[in-house]
């Protein structure tokens, strides 16, 4: 059994300049696995906290050097010597060690880091890939799930950002992501080729509208100024059309509204730019159920806010038979908020962020209580990210069925979509992909 000899952690920067925690561990036989935090910009109020040095002279307050330090002082000393291939073990003695509910003591970035580098170590100790690490430790988590739950390593279909807005480039609209989905797909570096041809059709259809298609959002997506939120699902179906697909038949739309930053929580109201009045949430549903008549949506992500159990609950029976419905800030990757939403008929969807949460087994805990449910899970990067790729490898090993990265551009985006290029590789010609069916 390779054990941890040791972990040295320091600051990198991710695809803003931002600090944030990278962590080497290394196995007893010298194995090493590295692992790079992500870090979110549109965060939910309930994710685990991010530590942050908040010292204003050195990268304006964000640097991670506490977090850095505590991976060297306190983590360090209580791990060596534990069992790499026990990743329950080890992370749960991250969150003893830490001992708060929202990981504020140690840092969520802290304890991530270790966690995903422990994975990483245990892999090359044995030589194998990630995601068949991942995948064992997925086919323990499910051995209860009904057998209808996939098991096997399974390549995801993407969800992927053409056009960006909100907090990810300059409030440019009130609609974060407009994504496309390549659903007529039937293997994984086909739905990329589509992806891509989509993407440069994105452009062209802007161009022609004269519309800003240089700058791109934090994931990649265009970052155009448009006249409203409904032009941005225009223009995909246009290039749709381009690209000679068939929208609703093999090209859909998923948008994610993350709606919690456009939300006034004293009013419980919406304030969308280009709606002169502030809406409710029974407004908001009218508003998203219309565009779903209207155009090819099949997943809505955060359609109305994080504490809005209410709007959530009106949203799921109203389009929940059509539509997939994401939690993401209303759940943020957590058991507890989970299984509220399950017994309260709120969403149908779950994003898996594994820095919204803090461990790779609480990460894996969350897959699973989705899958009972019968929620879809929907593997996702956050808009700040890395090289780093290990959330590739966590959509395959636990045949999540469906993974968020952003869009082709930018290379910590490609960073995912080209490790899942290898791993459809490693599974050879036959590799299974989740496709279509993965959908409602
Ligand atoms: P974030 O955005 O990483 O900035 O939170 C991603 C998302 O909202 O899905
Ligand atoms: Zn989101």
């Amino acid at each position: 059994m390779p054990t941890l000899r040791a972990l040295k952690a320091r600051q990198v920067l991710d695809s803003r300049g931002r600090p944030t925690v990278e962590v080497d561990a290394i196995a007893d036989g010298g194995a090493r696995g590295r692992a790079i935090v992500p870090s979110g910009a549109s965060t939910g109020r309930h994710e685990a906290l991010e530590l942050r040095d908040g010292d204003p002279s050195r990268y304006a307050g964000l640097g991670v050097t506490k977090a850095v330090a505590n991976i060297g002082a306190t983590i360090a000393p209580a791990i060596r010597g534990m069992d790499l291939d026990d990743q329950a073990a080890i992370d749960a003695a991250l969150l003893a060690l830490d001992g708060t509910a929202n990981k504020s003591r140690l840092g969520a970035n802290a304890l991530l880091g270790v966690s995903m580098a422990v994975a990483h170590a245990a892999a090359a100790a044995r030589g194998e890939e990630l995601f068949a690490h991942v995948n064992r430790l997925w086919k323990a988590k499910a051995a209860g799930l009904d057998p209808s739950v996939p098991r096997e390593p399974t390549m995801p279909l993407p969800m992927v950002n053409m056009i960006s807005g909100g907090l990810h480039a300059g409030r440019n609209l009130d609609l974060q992501d407009v994504l496309f989905i390549p659903t007529g797909a039937d293997g994984y570096s086909q739905a990329l080729e589509t992806i891509v041809a989509m993407y440069r059709a994105v452009g062209d259809v802007l161009r022609k509208m004269g519309a800003e298609a240089n700058l791109v959002g934090d994931e990649g997506g265009y970052g155009p100024r448009l006249g409203d939120d409904e032009q941005a699902l225009k223009v995909v179906v246009g290039a749709m059309l381009a690209c000679g697909l068939t929208p609703g038949v093999d090209g859909h739309i998923a948008l994610d509204v993350a709606s919690t930053h456009f939300h006034d929580p004293a009013t419980g109201t919406y304030k969308l730019s280009n709606v002169p009045r502030p809406m409710d949430a029974g407004a908001m549903v009218d508003m998203l159920a219309g565009w779903v008549d209207r155009y090819p949506i099949i997943s809505i992500e955060d359609g109305v806010a994080e504490d809005d159990w209410e709007g959530w609950k009106s949203l799921t029976a109203r389009l929940g038979d059509r539509v997939q419905l994401i939690g993401d800030d209303l759940f943020v990757t957590q058991t507890a908020r989970i299984e509220r939403g399950i017994a309260s008929g709120a969403a149908n969807a779950v994003l898996i962020k594994v820095n919204q949460v803090g461990t790779l087994t609480e990460t894996l805990d969350a897959l699973a209580l989705a899958r009972r449910a019968g929620f879809r899970p929907v593997v996702s990067a956050r808009s700040g990210e890395t090289e780093d790729a290990t959330i590739a490898d966590l959509a395959v090993g636990t045949a999540a069925g469906q993974i968020k990265i952003g869009s082709v551009a930018r290379s910590e985006r490609l960073a995912k979509y080209n490790r899942m290029l290898r791993i459809e590789e490693d599974l050879g010609p036959r590799a299974p992909f989740a496709g279509r069916a993965t959908l409602p």
